[in-house]
């Protein structure tokens, strides 16, 4: 059913630079991300995986994935492709907000306070959202530690998803960890609740949901 079907992922974390050598990040492994891909693969379907700095041997080929690693140039990646696919699946936990300014050369310290301004980073599922077209499914993530329906259902509306899979930072789950426990939501339908897993169960879970789009 997926096969031969255009699929786009993000996957892993986004870097946003203070310095040359400093950067501020989250705890995403990838692992989620390339679960669902590894199931897609087998599948058949047509991966473009976009990904952060990730240290990971997923077994999908090289040639699907598309390194990158600030949130600007994830979104400059995906743009090459949205028009392109069927389905866009956004696991990526992209940085919100970048550092205003990027200093050419290591901070010195200077003080016992230092500020940094930010700027908002484009929200890669959101702008996808906004163009596509009726064909087209778009899945996203949202992890959530406070009013989790609630937040994971504005997301979902907002952010032009079909379907939105929920996930929390709690022992075991989300992050880092080889297992995870997720809630799906699709638009207009009872939400699903299911159980500690592997994340390669949990990526079949999804997949199996993403196929009862289609
Ligand atoms: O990589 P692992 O260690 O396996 O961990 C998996 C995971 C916890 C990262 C994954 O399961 C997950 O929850 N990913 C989404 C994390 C996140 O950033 O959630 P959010 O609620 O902040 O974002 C909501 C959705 O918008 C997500 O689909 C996100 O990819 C997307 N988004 C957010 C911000 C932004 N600027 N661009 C986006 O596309």
């Amino acid at each position: 059913m997926l096969k031969g079907k255009k699929i786009l992922l993000t996957v892993g974390p986004t870097r946003e630079y203070l310095d040359p050598v400093r950067f501020i990040t989250n705890e995403s492994s990838g692992k989620m991300g390339f679960a669902i891909a590894e199931e897609l693969h087998k599948e058949n379907a047509e991966l473009i995986i976009v990904c952060g700095p990730v240290n990971i041997q997923p077994k999908v080929p090289d040639r699907n994935i598309k390194k990158i690693t600030t949130a600007l140039e994830m979104y400059e990646e995906c743009q090459k492709h949205f028009s392109d696919v069927d389905i866009a699946i956004f696991t990526a936990a992209v940085a919100d907000y970048r550092p205003k300014h990027q200093a050419n050369s290591k901070i010195k310290k200077d003080g016992n306070i230092a500020t940094v301004e930010f700027v908002k980073n484009p929200d890669i599922a959101a702008e996808f959202g906004k163009i596509k077209m009726p064909h087209q499914i778009s899945v996203g993530f949202a992890l959530e530690t406070d009013n989790v329906i609630e937040n994971a259902q504005e997301k979902l509306t907002k952010k032009g998803f079909d379907m939105i899979v929920i996930n929390s930072p709690n022992h075991g789950e989300g992050f880092g960890y080889d297992t995870n426990k997720v809630s799906i939501l699709i638009n207009g339908q009872n939400i699903k609740d299911y159980p500690l897993k592997s994340k390669s169960e949990v990526a079949k879970d999804i997949v199996d949901k993403i196929k009862s789009l289609l």
